[in-house]
């Protein structure tokens, strides 16, 4: 009988921009007491700049290159127990979604486009929604992305109506379900 992989004891964000991995990822933090990865965060430190830069300068096929080795690092660390909040489009690139399975309890934060778009209106941050009609690049991203994020996912939270602190909450109770229920690597200090 074939036996199912050990999954990594992380929660694991994944969702469009503007969808609220940060913010409910500092919110689990403060219940959890496990470090937050910020996959963003630790590509910008590595590459020395901004994302925005990274895209203008390299490209994006450059920095989906950074942000799968980061992932698979991520999947082949023995370090558990850590919340990984991942870019939105972390789920392009078809190896990344398989890492993804391997990496922890994935939750996708799914939001409506229009919900989006007031989200992200003013960043400057996103160099993909630089475009001269934004809701018809969320609309189209998200339609590509959908099927992704849903495969990826174990669990599938609809954020509208729902503070952070319920996010997380939520998150917290089925991932308890979700680990009871399988094999999993224990938690090790990062
Ligand atoms: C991207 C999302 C961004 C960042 C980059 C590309 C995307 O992260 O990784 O700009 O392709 O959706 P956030 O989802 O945290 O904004």
């Amino acid at each position: 009988m074939q036996q199912t992989p050990p999954i990594r004891n992380n929660i694991v964000l994944i969702g469009f921009m503007g969808c609220g991995k940060s913010t409910v990822g500092r919110e689990l933090r403060r219940l959890l007491n496990y470090p937050l990865v910020d996959m963003d965060a630790i590509i910008e430190e590595r590459a020395g700049k901004p994302i925005t830069r990274i895209f203008e300068e390299d490209g994006e096929s450059a920095f989906r290159d950074l942000e799968s080795r980061l992932l698979e690092e991520l999947a082949a660390a023995p370090a558990t127990a850590q919340i990984i909040a991942t870019g939105g489009g972390v789920v392009i690139r078809e190896e990344n979604r398989e890492r993804l399975q391997r990496l922890g309890y994935v939750v996708w934060l799914s939001s409506l486009p229009e919900v989006i778009l007031s989200r992200t209106r003013h960043s400057q941050e996103r160099p993909l929604l630089h475009a001269d009609n934004p809701a018809t690049r969320i609309a189209s991203l998200l339609a590509q992305r959908e099927p992704w994020y849903r495969q990826s996912a174990h669990l599938t939270i609809d954020t509208a109506g729902l503070s952070s602190r319920e996010i997380a909450g939520g998150i917290l109770e089925s991932a308890r379900y979700f680990f009871a229920g399988r094999p999993h690597v224990p938690c090790t200090k990062p």
